[in-house]
């Protein structure tokens, strides 16, 4: 997924769309563009390979050379323009598929974040129809089109068509020289929003794109469009009719705090999950009411539910997994979590009784979004448990549920998973209170468990940092392939530590339930692949687990065990050991938490990973 920003208003704006789009870069930064109508009404624009680093770069290299005309007419700024970063989704990585993209003539350019699915078909009719293609990109047919289109139809009327042929999921902004005074954005499925100040508007994927120069917002709904010119703004639906989305004022203003002197977000992140969970626990216990009111579900629905369902993508259904025990053990309620991107495509059952909560750091997930809605439209109640106010998912889902995580920079999640993690506890001691399956005391000792869990998580980060960073790192650093195991609530944590190793440092893990081991798995077991097993609380399980390291060690493996203090036997058989206090075991993994992301992060950083920005990944996953 990519990014898009736009800018109408009486100020020259080229510095202020590559500040929006720098912004969100953490949306896609393999290549990044810029194009203006500028004071000769003429279209000028840059693009290029990278980030807006590069970009800033090239925009230097062309101004000082001998590229602009005395006449002007290559000026690269204006006070209509639009902006891009990408993360490729057709053509690699390069300077001609950056964005913008233009028609024939190059006298229209057009941004775009998501995919369109039939743009093959549409090439290959433009083509024949004459039309000159430059990029491998998807995009490049929207110019074309929109070539055809304004030759003999108003704006308006020009969009509505090409919007007829287009399927997929877009958010595109549009400038062209026929009409220099207008900047055209077009949403379906990808997000898109207006930030309506007093003299000028802008537009972009994301509010935190103009959060500094305006808190008043559109959100524009699904499927339509809106012509901009100056403050102007005209916004219509796909049937062509004028349609008010309401301004809004923007609540969630997260200002870049910078890394606070770490030397990644991702460390920065990590130190902040003891904080995240107080905040998590305050706020919650302290606006109960508002945020019963939030979560829109009446007592009597709680009390007669039959079902929960988690939906979620990468770290946060790994939350939801872990969120079915809380749910199971303390609320008793048949929980099951399910990943949107196969959600979506299962046979779908309309259970009576249910309640779907979809977990989503960014709430704009495309995978998630489209099983909020595909639930929505068979009228079956959700939640949004999601970390951004403003987003589309909490917009869109009957109730919502917001983490205290504050802005998460680095791609790799951590403090939002940690934010997850204690809002579903909470929220699993709220159902079994009002089923009457416990008392308010209980709901004060939840509280304190997850404070508790705070203060262990950053104190084993800081029992262990300095023999991580001498001797455990770097000699586990040179190693190839990984196994993780865990077993009932320690298996899901297993699969977002695993995550967190692939993301980073480019690892390869296997991750399995360790009563699996013998089914398979046991063929791996050398000496050259270490095995990370994860310990639980509950006396069962760990006898079940002691006798998975037990063979493992039979077979001369290699023992990685992050344990708890009274397991000696468990603690005997490993050739390494991270020993963690005893607390509620329902909360195990998230006293883990910081010490595997600690751990993970110091190899990522010996391998020299860019580990805020990880090769082709990216925070918030727009496009399927
Ligand atoms: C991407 C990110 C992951 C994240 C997942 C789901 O893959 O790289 O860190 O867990 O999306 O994102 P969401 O915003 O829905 O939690």
């Amino acid at each position: 997924m990519c990014s898009v920003v736009g800018y109408s208003g009486p100020r020259l704006c080229r510095q202020m769309i590559l500040e929006g789009l720098s912004r969100l870069e953490y949306r896609g930064y393999d290549s990044s563009g810029f194009a203006c109508i500028n004071a000769t009404s003429k279209l000028a624009s840059v693009k290029t390979q990278g980030g807006i680093q590069q970009l800033n770069l090239k925009i230097a290299t062309q101004e000082m050379g001998v590229s602009i005309s005395s006449s002007g007419e290559n000026n690269l700024d204006g006070t209509l323009a639009i902006g891009h970063t990408r993360w490729s989704t057709h053509g690699v990585s390069t300077d001609t598929n950056a964005h913008p993209h233009f028609d024939c003539h190059k006298s229209i350019a057009v941004v775009h974040n998501g995919i369109i699915e039939n743009f093959v078909l549409l090439k290959e009719k433009l083509q024949l129809a004459g039309h000159h293609f430059v990029s491998q990109t998807d995009t490049e047919v929207v110019a074309h089109l929109f070539e055809d289109e304004i030759k003999t139809k108003s704006l308006e009327k020009a969009v509505l068509s090409v919007v007829t042929k287009l399927q997929g999921a877009y958010a595109l902004l549009i400038i062209s020289e026929k009409y220099p005074d207008y900047l055209i954005a077009v949403r379906k499925s990808s997000p898109l929003c207006l930030g309506v100040a007093d003299k000028e508007i802008f537009v972009a994927s994301d509010v935190t794109a103009f959060t500094d120069k305006t808190d008043q917002v559109v959100f524009l709904p699904d499927e339509s469009f809106v012509l901009i010119s100056g403050t102007d703004y005209h916004v219509y639906n796909y049937f062509g009719e004028r349609i008010y989305p309401p301004v809004q004022k923007n609540t969630c203003i997260w200002l870049s705090e910078g890394k606070s002197g770490y030397e990644h977000y991702m460390l920065k992140e990590i130190y902040e999950q003891k904080r995240v969970i107080i905040d998590t626990v305050n706020f919650l216990r302290g606006n109960t009411a508002a945020v019963m009111q939030q979560l829109n579900i009446s007592p009597e629905t709680v009390q007669d539910i039959q079902n929960i369902h988690f939906i979620g993508c990468g770290t946060s259904w790994h939350a939801g997994l872990i969120g079915e025990y809380f749910m199971q053990e303390i609320a008793q309620v048949a929980t099951q979590s399910f990943l949107a991107s196969e959600f979506r495509y299962k046979k779908f059952f309309s259970y009576p009784r249910t309640l779907t909560i979809i977990i989503s750091q960014s709430g704009e997930t495309a995978d998630s979004l489209e099983a909020l809605r595909l639930l929505s439209a068979s009228k079956q109640p959700t939640v949004a448990l999601a970390n951004v106010a403003s987003s589309s998912m909490v917009r869109e889902a009957d109730g919502f549920l917001l983490t205290q995580a504050g802005q998460e920079i680095a791609v790799a999640s951590t403090k939002a998973f940690t934010s997850q993690i204690a809002a579903l506890y909470i929220f699993a001691h709220w159902v079994a209170h009002s089923k009457g399956l416990i008392t308010n005391k209980a709901i004060a000792r939840a509280h304190e468990e997850l404070f508790v869990a705070g203060e262990i998580l950053e104190n084993s980060i800081e029992r262990y940092k300095f023999d991580i960073v001498a001797r455990i790192a770097p000699y586990y650093a040179k190693y190839k392939n990984f196994i993780f195991l865990g077993r009932h609530i320690s298996f899901p944590f297993a699969l977002e530590a695993a995550l967190k190793l692939k993301e980073i440092a480019y690892i390869f893990v296997d991750c399995y339930p360790a009563g699996e081991l013998k089914h398979g798995p046991l063929a791996l077991i050398d000496a050259q692949t270490p095995v990370v097993l994860f310990s639980c609380l509950d006396e069962v399980i760990y006898k079940k687990l002691y006798g998975n390291a037990q063979e493992v060690k039979a077979r001369s493996g290699h023992l990685i065990v992050f344990a708890f203090e009274h397991q000696k036997d468990l603690i005997a058989l490993a050739d390494t050991v991270f020993i963690f206090p005893k607390v509620n075991p329902l909360l195990a993994p998230l006293v883990m938490t910081g010490l595997v992301q600690f751990f993970v992060y110091q190899i990522a950083l010996l391998l020299e990973r860019p580990i805020d920005r990880p090769r082709n990944l990216a925070k918030s996953v727009t496009v399927e």
